[in-house]
C-alpha cells in the first residue's frame, strides 16, 4: 500500500519585516486552496527573533497533505474528499484506507486492508492478566492509553526500522485491537466476562458485539445501530493538527513506536476541552434535564467567565461557522432516533440551547457554534455506549487520523524533532542561598 501526495507547497511574493530599522525578507508559501503562511524557519538564523503564538493560533506545525479545513466557511474534506460525501457514501473503514493511504482503496486493496484488520483483531492473551490490574472504577481513557502501550510489548518489531511493510501491519493491528481494548475495558469495569472478536464480523458490528454479546447470546446487531455507530467513527477519523493529532505528531518526530504515539494521542484527546467534551455535554444536558432549568440558567453561566461554565460541545477553534460534523450529527440523531423509536429528552434540550445561544449575541458576536461533540453523545447513548466511554469511542474515531500523520512523519526525508522555543519571563541570574541563611 503506498505513500502519495506531494507536501509541495508553492511559493508566492517574499514579505517584508522591518525589525530595529532593517527590513528582512521572509519566504511566503501557498497550500492547495490558497492558504497563504510566511514561512519563518530561517528568522531566528537572520534577526535573532522569534515568534510567540501561545495555543498555536497563527502556526503551522508541518505541511499535510491528509485534511482540509477552512473553519470560515464549515469545510472539511479527508484528502480533498468532502466530509458530507463520506458520511452518506463511506463506511469507517473505508475511509480510514483513505487517510492512511490517501486514496480511496480497489476492491483488491480494500479486503487487503480489511483482512489485516480481522488477522490483527485479537490482543495476545497474556494482555488479560494488564485488565486485572485495573479498578471497577477507572476512566477507559486511562485503561485505552495504559493498554495501547503494554499491547505493544508484545510486538518488539514495532521498535524497529520504519518502513512500508511493517507500517501496514503495524497500523491494522492498532485500528483493530483499539476497539478490542476499549470493548475488554467495558465489560472489565462491569465485571462481565470479557466477549472475543469474531471474525465473520465487521469492524464495528464486532465492536458493539464484543461489548454487548454474552457467552451464552449475541447481542441483536440492529443494522441502523452499526451504521449510527459507523458514522460517528467516521466523522471523527481526523481533523487535521488539532491537540491530540499534534501530540502524536510531537512524540513521532522523536521517532517512537506507532503505539507510543497513539497512547500518547489518547491522553492529549481525553480532556474536557477536546476530546472528553463529548461526555462533559451529556453531563450538562442531564445537569439540565434533572434541575428542570429550560437552559437559560445554563447559558447565563456559560457567558459569566466568573462561573468556571462553558457551554461545552460549543465553540471551536478553527471552525467560526457551524461544523460540518456538527450538521450530519444532528440530522442522524433525528433519523436513528425515529428508527430505533427512542425519544431522548436530552436531543430536545440540546436543539433548545442550540437555538438560545445561536440568538444570543455573546455566541453570536464570538462566532461559537456547536461542535462535533454537542450532538455525537447523544447518538451514543441511543447505541447503548455508557457515558464514559464516549471519549474512548472518539479515541477509536480518530485512530486512522492519527496514523495518517506518524505515516506523514516517518515518511518525510527531512523530518527533525519537533521542539518549539520559548520567552523566557522568570528569575534573572541569581546564586543558592544556603538553608540557614534562608528566611523562614
Ligand atoms: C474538539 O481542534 C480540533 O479540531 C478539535 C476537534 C477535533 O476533531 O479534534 O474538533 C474536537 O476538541 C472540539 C471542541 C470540544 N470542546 C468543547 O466543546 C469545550 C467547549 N469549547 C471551548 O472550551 C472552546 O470553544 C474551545 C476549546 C473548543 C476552543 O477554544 P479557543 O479557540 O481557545 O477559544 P477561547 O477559549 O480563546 O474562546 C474565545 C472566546 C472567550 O471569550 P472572551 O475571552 O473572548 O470574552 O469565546 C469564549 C471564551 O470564553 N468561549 C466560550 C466557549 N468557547 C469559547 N464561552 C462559553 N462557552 C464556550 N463553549
Amino acid at each position: 500500500m503506498g505513500a502519495i501526495g506531494s507536501l509541495k507547497t508553492p511559493m508566492i511574493t517574499p514579505a517584508k519585516l522591518e525589525l530595529d530599522g532593517q527590513v528582512y525578507e521572509l519566504p511566503t508559501l501557498r497550500g492547495t486552496e490558497g492558504e497563504p503562511a510566511v514561512s519563518i524557519a530561517a528568522l531566528r538564523d537572520k534577526t535573532g527573533h522569534i515568534t510567540l503564538d501561545d495555543g498555536y493560533s497563527n502556526t503551522g506545525s508541518c505541511r499535510s497533505a491528509i485534511t482540509f479545513i477552512d473553519g470560515e466557511k464549515g469545510i472539511l474534506r479527508y484528502r480533498g474528499i468532502p466530509i458530507e460525501e463520506l458520511a452518506e457514501k463511506s463506511t469507517f473503514v473505508e475511509t480510514a484506507y483513505l487517510l492512511i493511504y490517501g486514496n480511496l482503496p480497489t476492491r483488491a486493496q480494500f479486503r487487503a486492508f480489511s483482512g489485516m484488520l480481522t488477522d490483527n483483531e485479537n490482543l495476545h492473551e497474556d494482555m488479560k492478566y494488564h485488565f486485572e490490574g485495573f479498578p471497577s472504577t477507572a476512566h477507559p481513557m486511562a485503561i485505552l492509553s495504559a493498554m495501547i502501550n503494554a499491547s505493544s510489548c508484545f510486538y518488539p518489531g514495532l521498535n524497529g526500522p520504519r518502513n512500508a511493510d511493517r507500517f501496514d501491519v503495524h497500523a491494522a493491528r492498532l485500528i483493530s485491537q483499539v476497539r478490542t481494548i476499549a470493548a475488554f475495558s467495558y465489560r472489565k469495569s462491569r465485571g462481565l466476562p470479557i466477549i472475543y472478536p469474531k471474525r465473520a464480523y465487521k469492524y464495528t458490528a464486532n465492536f458493539l458485539h464484543m461489548m454487548f454479546s454474552d457467552p451464552y447470546e449475541d447481542y441483536n446487531l440492529q443494522p441502523e445501530i452499526v451504521r449510527a455507530l459507523d458514522l460517528i467513527f467516521l466523522l471523527h477519523a481526523d481533523h487535521e493538527q488539532n491537540c491530540s493529532t499534534a501530540t502524536v505528531r510531537m512524540v513521532a518526530s522523536s521517532q517512537a513506536n506507532l503505539f507510543a504515539c497513539a497512547a500518547a494521542g489518547v491522553c492529549a484527546l481525553w480532556g474536557p476541552l477536546h476530546g472528553g467534551a463529548n461526555q462533559a455535554v451529556v453531563e450538562m444536558l442531564q445537569e439540565i434535564h434533572k434541575s428542570g432549568d429550560d437552559g437559560s440558567k445554563f447559558i447565563a453561566a456559560a457567558k459569566d467567565k466568573n462561573s468556571g461554565r462553558r457551554l461545552m460541545g460549543f465553540g471551536h477553534r478553527l471552525y467560526k461557522n457551524y461544523d460540518p460534523r456538527a450538521t450530519i450529527i444532528r440530522k442522524a440523531c433525528d433519523q436513528i432516533l425515529k428508527r430505533i423509536q427512542v425519544a431522548d429528552p436530552l436531543l430536545d434540550i440540546a436543539k433548545r440551547l442550540e437555538e438560545a445561544a445561536l440568538n444570543d449575541p455573546y455566541f453570536v458576536e464570538r462566532k461559537l457554534y456547536p461542535n462535533v461533540d454537542f450532538y455525537s453523545g447523544i447518538i451514543m447513548r441511543a447505541v447503548g455506549i455508557p457515558l464514559e466511554m464516549f471519549t474512548v469511542i472518539f479515541g477509536i474515531g480518530r485512530m486512522p487520523g492519527w496514523i495518517a500523520n506518524f505515516k506523514e512523519i516517518m515518511e518525510d526525508p527531512k523530518g527533525r524533532i519537533y521542539r518549539p522555543r520559548q520567552i523566557y519571563v522568570g528569575s534573572g541570574l541569581r546564586h543558592y542561598v544556603p538553608l540557614e541563611q534562608r528566611e523562614q
